[in-house]
């Protein structure tokens, strides 16, 4: 069996622990890019002179060009700034926008048949900004934002029952940002609604931290965000597409008559498998989660708006 080539375009903090993870769970042969010479192949060497610990006979290759990312499978796009102190996600939009359109460009021109996973913020805009300049076909362009959400509401739940990670299950739709909706009818301890087992006001104030939640990591790291949450997040979604394992996640997909929203990138729930983004799943929303998505919807909107491709 050929192993699949997972290309990572973007080597710095999320890039760097998407190469390990990648190789070293062996989910396929990495090629680590970047536009800064010598950072990729530094960090590909490092990562491959570990493998035999780490006992992974995968390959680990850094390049500054887009002809080595020929033949992937599977790429995931970091490539771009990163929030300081003080920034929201929309900040980045007009720098990681030019990169974006060249990365895009990129990865149509030499894995035109890859399925993407987008991370560089504003997400929402960028995977919009990925699939336009690209022309794939929705089902290969995706974002990751609802997983990681999702994970740090389940972690906040965990803690805060003393319960097993394992065992919380929670969603969280809408854009990834301040906007963010995390529907807690649908999170769940054991089958257990969490409702049943926390007050109101401890619910409401762990889905406050989970909406601040990466900039809470911001302020505290201080010359860069998060990268091992959303790291892990994007391998769940990549192994779900390169193993066809179909699990039902949270993604930033492209709405097109799904929840009312047409044409838009935002985080529903989705089928991931070796077809990609292979359904959108749709839930019944009551009237006041309808309308934080509507506003959350709104906030994306505004923000595609501004962008001229
Ligand atoms: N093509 C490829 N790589 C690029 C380009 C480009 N045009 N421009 C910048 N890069 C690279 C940088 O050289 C850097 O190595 O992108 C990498 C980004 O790495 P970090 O600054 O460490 O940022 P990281 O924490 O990995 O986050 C990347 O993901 O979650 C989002 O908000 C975050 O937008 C940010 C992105």
């Amino acid at each position: 069996m050929t192993r699949p080539r997972i290309a990572l375009i973007g080597a710095g903090n999320i890039g760097g622990v998407l190469a390990e993870q990648a190789a070293y769970r062996e989910l396929g042969d990495v090629v680590l890019f970047d536009v800064v010479e010598g950072l990729p192949q530094g960090k590909a060497l490092d990562l491959a002179e570990g493998a035999p610990i780490a006992g992974s006979d995968m390959r680990i290759e850094g390049a500054n060009r887009y002809e080595d990312i020929a033949g992937a499978a599977l790429v995931i796009i970091t490539a771009g700034l990163a929030r300081k102190p003080g920034m929201s996600r929309d900040d980045l939009l007009k720098t990681n926008l030019e990169i974006m359109k060249q990365v895009a460009c990129g990865v149509r021109d030499h894995a035109p048949d890859a399925t993407v996973i987008v991370i560089s913020n504003p997400l929402d805009a960028m995977v919009y900004t990925f699939k336009q300049v690209s022309g794939f076909p929705k089902n290969r362009v995706v974002g990751m934002a609802g997983v990681l959400d999702s994970t740090r509401l389940r972690s906040f739940i965990a803690w805060e029952l003393g319960v097993s990670v394992e065992d919380v299950s929670a969603l969280v739709l809408g854009g990834h940002g301040d906007t963010m909706v995390p529907l807690v009818r649908y999170c769940t301890v054991a089958g257990i609604p969490v409702q049943r087992l926390l007050s109101k006001q401890r619910i409401d104030a762990l889905v406050e931290r989970t909406k601040g939640a990466g900039g809470e990591v911001v302020a505290l790291l201080k010359t860069g965000s998060a990268f091992a949450s959303p790291a892990l997040a994007a391998l769940e979604m990549a192994e779900s597409i390169l193993r066809d394992k179909k699990r039902v996640l949270a993604c930033a997909c492209l709405c097109e008559g799904e929840y009312g929203v047409d044409g838009l990138y935002v985080g529903v729930p989705c089928v991931l498998g070796a077809g990609g983004v292979e359904r959108i799943i749709e839930i019944e929303l009551n009237t006041d989660e309808q309308a934080l998505f509507d506003a959350s919807v709104e906030h994306v909107r505004q923000l595609v708006a501004g962008i001229e491709l």
